[in-house]
């Protein structure tokens, strides 16, 4: 369901690079490529359903997700659509689209339990094959000669953000095991402290004792 989620995400921006670009080429070639994307999140959204319905009928299924390392075709989702040249979108359109179809590949190849989801990823990764192919492509045409600087460009763009990815894992780790030690190691003494001083009080209810002075409040 969250491969759905990237992918109709990644047509909506493909939707809107078409309206933007002023290359009568590219536009043709973007909404082709945003109704693949429309199609794959049909096919992952169908899959998803038809799973977690068995999953609900028999045995329970795993919920691990280990999402921050692999949503599907990751860089669509951090996609950001601005008119103007088109050579830094198209470079990371086909580093995007080469790792997704390298990650899709594996899928496929491990899914062999799993015939169903494994002839999704295999219908999938012929259009991703196809997509990372116009990208370079047209990312050549566009830009001949400056189209191996904007690939590195993209790659570090890529780099950085798999850093970044990477830090929030690691923060929110760090977050965890710091909140657990605070837990066990600080608290224990303020409620040893708070128990011995609740044995102090009386129990029940208790008439208040005189005031022992007029002049003082208590
Ligand atoms: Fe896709
Ligand atoms: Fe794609």
């Amino acid at each position: 369901m969250r491969f759905a989620d990237t992918e109709a995400s990644g047509g909506q921006d493909l939707s809107r690079a078409a309206e933007l670009t002023e290359d009568a080429l590219l536009r043709q070639l973007y909404l082709r490529h945003a109704l693949d994307e429309f199609r794959h999140a049909r096919l992952f959204r169908d899959r998803g359903l038809a799973l977690s319905r068995a999953a609900r009928k028999g045995a329970s299924a795993s919920r691990f997700e280990a999402n921050w390392l692999s949503p599907g075709e990751r860089g669509l989702d951090e996609l950001r659509i601005e008119a103007g040249p088109q050579d830094a979108l198209l470079a990371f359109l086909h580093l995007s689209e080469k790792a997704a179809a390298g990650r899709f590949r594996i899928y496929q190849e491990v899914l062999d339990l799993d015939l169903a989801t494994q002839a999704v990823f295999k219908e999938v990764l012929q259009d991703e094959a196809f997509h990372m192919a116009y990208t370079y492509k047209q990312l050549v045409r566009v830009s001949p000669r400056h189209h191996g600087w904007r690939l590195w460009q993209a790659r570090l763009g890529r780099l950085w953000k798999v850093y970044l990815r990477l830090m929030v894992a690691l923060a929110s780790a760090i977050g965890t095991v710091l909140l657990l030690l605070q837990y066990f190691l600080l608290l224990p003494p303020f409620a040893l402290v708070a128990k011995r001083s609740a044995l102090k009080e009386q129990r029940g209810w208790w008439r208040r004792p005189p005031a022992s002075s007029l002049k003082s409040q208590y």
